[in-house]
């Protein structure tokens, strides 16, 4: 199984309807969509993107399904994510999804980094509730993402109240840290 659909599998097991759920890189809203079927009409997903492209693609894809109204778009980093979530859902996320890199088809310059996504994930952990799980993608193909990888992986390793899977592939690597109880 491609880890993109391990990820989607492990969050149709946990996301119930009425959750609260951020995806941390929107790109073109695959991610986005899944979480918000997930989140049905009561719950929200809150999606960070720094490119107006990747916005415009995710929204395009969520208005297309009909499912737009189910998230709030930032066109901002996902280190301003603790900032722009309403305080009552600080430690109550379901789930807080990560995948690294660029924007497929777009400037490969344009890419995830180790000091903003390390912000980000600081965050993440305190914003999701006991038993919520923040998932990160890693690809290591591209310049940066291999000192990305080792650097999320560094982060894990230091986190205590948090289980971390690791699946590897020749390809990218995927993390799943699961909040304890
Ligand atoms: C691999 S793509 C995401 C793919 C997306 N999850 C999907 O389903 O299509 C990585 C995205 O991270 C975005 N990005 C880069 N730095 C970011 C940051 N600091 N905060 C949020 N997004 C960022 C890029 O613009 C790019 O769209």
């Amino acid at each position: 199984m491609k880890l993109t659909a391990l990820v989607h599998q492990r969050l149709r097991q946990l996301v119930k309807p009425g959750d609260h759920v951020v995806d941390a890189t929107a790109g073109n809203g695959h991610d986005t969509l899944v979480l918000a079927e997930l989140v049905g009409e009561e719950g929200l997903v809150f999606a960070f993107d720094v490119q107006q492209a990747a916005l415009e693609n995710s929204h395009k894809r969520l208005e297309e399904a009909g499912l737009a109204s189910r998230v709030r778009f930032f066109e901002e980093g996902h280190e301003r994510m603790a900032s722009r979530l309403p305080e009552p859902l600080h430690g109550r996320l379901t789930a807080v999804v990560f995948n690294l890199g660029y924007l497929p088809g777009s400037d490969k310059r344009c890419i995830t980094r180790p000091d903003t996504t390390l912000a980000a994930l600081r965050q993440a952990v305190r914003l999701l509730r006991p038993g919520g799980i923040a998932s990160v993608l890693a690809y290591r193909g591209h310049a940066g993402g291999l000192a990305e990888s080792i650097a999320v992986s560094a982060f894990f390793q230091r986190q205590t109240g948090m289980e971390v899977e690791t699946q590897d592939s020749p390809g990218p690597v995927l993390y799943i840290a699961t909040k304890s109880k």
